[in-house]
Order: structure tokens, then C-alpha cells, then sequence
């Protein structure tokens, strides 16, 4: 196992940016950034011992700052929406930047996402990154400091943990936006893949995709994917859910409290083999879909076109500030929050014909 360090750039403040390499045994390699705490490649061989890497990402602290939908990037204080870009806390009212169609907060406004934040090594097999939000940062309350851990096994396990505790009473939701292409990110869309989420239901959501209060089964709809299927199959059937989101983007409901980490899906790249297993300790994931992504060059030069990458956001449910029957995420002055995500790379059978 190691760790190495090399210098990515700089903001425009002059501050220097570094990507950490976390590298295992068997040559797959893991990108961090220090800008946003950002994952920017996973290194992994193929069933024919070709390395892909397998998220979506750019080459230039620039492009990061002015062309991304949160490719890899750490999202919070609170990651996905809050629908009225505003939340009560006790007698408190906050107002938060409505920066989707000027209703919604939608990753608060990118506040963790597009920082530099510091790091350490303090394993051989992972790196720390932290950052301080000033309270008040985007309207929320607190003083939030938050630490996440990047850490890389020798069977090819990524693991990611956060902690976070704010200095006021406040609601913490932090998640890792990656977008994952299993057969490589040139290599076109993801609708071949298939795809396993272990839940019976999932929120539907209204026309500026906040649960729209009902809880949803998804036994029967195209949103069943208890048994792996092609993420293709039903993206754009007849669905109400689909139509209003353009494609899944929805969360998917867990369980109904945060817990130990546990297995909760699997995706497989079909032109690779290359599999993802997915354990989180949290109660949601949100699966989308990349149905917005627009056609903006990326990494190499290559265009992100419409679901080039999947994400699987493990959260809290969207707006749980306002919905008292979800799995709370407010956490008192003080109380730390933690959680723990768990991404395992693995290769199906090798290919006969290759
Ligand atoms: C949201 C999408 C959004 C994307 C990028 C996802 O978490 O659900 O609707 O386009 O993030 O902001």
C-alpha cells in the first residue's frame, strides 16, 4: 500500500491544490483531491487486465470550478434538496440560497464541494481530509467541522467515513457525489449496466423533486431493482416518476434509521465485468441517473453526455428537514455525526472470447 502526493493546481486565490494517490497491492489506485474532497479516478483492471477508470471527473482545478455537476466531490452540510431553500431549527429560522429554479437548496449550494480542504496521511492506506464551515457558511447554522476518510484496501474496498459536529444545533447530510462508469468513462453510456438496490420502496417526489409525502413500494414499477437489472430496461417507461425527473433520480428508502453497515446494492459494467458492491450505514441512496448531464468535456477531452455515469448518493432522505417522519438527521450542538460508505470493486469471470 501506498500514499503519494502531487500537485493539481491552484485556485484562483493561489491556494495550492493536491491529488493524494492511494495505491494497494494490486495496482488499483484511488484520486483524491484536496478541492472539495473530491474523488476523481478509480484505477481498476478489467476481466482482461485492462485498467479503466471508472468515474467521471476532470483534468484542471478550473474545470472544477466551472464545469461541474459535483462529479466525485464531497456534499455538504447537507446534501440533495431542502425544498423552500429554508429550515427551522427550535425557534430559529434560516434562510439557505435557493440555487435550483430559485426554490430549492440543492447541495448547499455546492458550500463543501468547492473549497480546498486540508489533509493528512495518517495510515499507508488512506487519507484524511477535513474542513471548517464558518457558521453561517450558505445560511446554515454553526460552526461545522467535518473530517472525511478515504481509505483503500488490499481486496479493493474503498472506504469512505465521515465525521462531522457543528457548534450549534444543526441538520448534517453528507454524501459522495461520484459518477460511476464500471466500463470506463469514454466509454458511452451506462444503460448496459446492471444495477441491484436492496429497498422496497423509495420517496416519489413533486415537480421540483421533493417527496411529494408519499412512500412509494416499488414492487411493479419500473423503480424495482431488487433483482439486478439492466438500468436501461424501464429508464424511460410510462412512469409519472420517471417522466418528472427525466430518468431516476429518486431516493431510494434503506431502512429507517442509521445503522451498521450493511450491504444495500451492486452494479456491474457490461463491457468490463467490472462489479460494485455498495455498503452504507445510512437510512437513503439516491440513485440518479445522469439525465442532466449536458455534453461538457471532461476528463481527456471527452464529452459527459446524457447518463454517461450513474451516481448512488448514500444520505438522509431529501428535505428531512421538514419531513418529521423520516429518519432524523439533526444532530445537537456537539453530537457528532458519523457514517460510513463502502464501495467494493471486483472483476466477474474473464471473458472466454477476448
Ligand atoms: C440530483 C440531480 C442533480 C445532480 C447534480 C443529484 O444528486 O438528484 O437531480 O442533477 O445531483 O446536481
Amino acid at each position: 500500500m501506498s500514499v503519494t502526493r502531487e500537485s493539481f493546481g491552484f485556485m484562483p486565490d493561489g491556494t495550492e491544490i493536491y491529488k493524494y494517490i492511494l495505491e494497494n497491492d494490486a495496482g488499483t489506485q484511488v484520486h483524491v483531491l484536496t478541492l472539495g474532497a473530491t474523488l476523481q479516478s478509480i484505477l481498476f483492471a478489467d476481466k482482461n487486465g485492462e485498467t479503466k477508470d471508472l468515474l467521471l471527473g476532470f483534468d484542471t482545478v478550473e474545470d472544477y470550478l466551472t464545469k461541474s455537476n459535483y462529479q466525485g466531490a464531497t456534499v455538504g452540510p447537507y446534501c440533495n434538496r431542502i425544498g423552500g431553500a429554508a429550515i427551522d431549527i427550535g425557534d430559529k429560522h434560516y434562510e439557505l440560497v435557493a440555487n435550483e429554479k430559485g426554490v430549492n437548496n440543492l447541495h448547499s449550494n455546492g458550500e463543501f464541494s468547492y473549497r480546498p480542504w486540508k489533509a493528512i496521511v495518517p495510515d499507508a492506506d488512506r487519507v484524511e481530509l477535513s474542513y471548517v464551515s464558518p457558521d453561517g457558511e450558505g445560511g446554515f447554522p454553526g460552526e461545522t467541522t467535518v473530517k472525511v476518510v478515504f481509505r483503500l484496501s488490499q481486496d479493493n474496498r474503498l472506504s469512505i467515513r465521515y465525521h462531522g459536529v457543528s457548534t450549534r444545533d444543526t441538520f448534517l447530510n453528507f454524501t459522495n457525489h461520484a459518477y460511476f462508469n464500471l466500463n470506463g468513462y469514454a466509454s458511452g453510456d451506462i444503460l448496459g449496466h446492471t444495477l441491484r438496490i436492496d429497498a422496497d420502496r423509495f420517496t416519489p417526489v413533486d415537480a421540483h423533486s421533493i417527496p411529494n409525502g408519499e412512500n412509494m413500494a416499488v414492487e411493479g414499477t419500473p423503480f424495482d431493482f431488487r433483482t439486478a437489472k439492466k438500468i436501461g430496461l424501464e429508464i424511460d417507461a410510462d412512469h409519472e416518476q420517471l417522466k418528472m425527473t427525466g430518468g431516476y433520480d429518486h431516493n431510494y428508502c434503506l431502512c429507517d434509521a442509521p445503522r451498521a453497515l450493511t450491504e444495500i446494492g451492486e452494479a456491474e459494467g457490461d463491457l468490463t465485468g467490472i462489479k460494485m458492491n455498495i455498503y452504507t450505514t445510512l437510512p437513503g441512496v439516491q440513485f440518479y441517473a445522469g439525465n442532466f448531464l449536458s455534453g461538457k468535456e471532461g476528463k481527456g477531452g471527452v464529452p459527459m453526455t446524457k447518463r454517461t455515469g450513474f451516481c448512488l448518493e448514500t444520505q438522509f432522505y431529501p428535505d428531512t428537514p421538514h419531513r418529521p417522519d423520516f429518519p432524523s438527521c439533526l444532530y445537537k450542538a456537539g453530537d457528532a455525526y458519523e457514517s460510513e460508505t463502502v464501495y467494493a470493486f471486483s472483476v466477474s469471470a474473464k471473458d472466454e472470447n477476448a
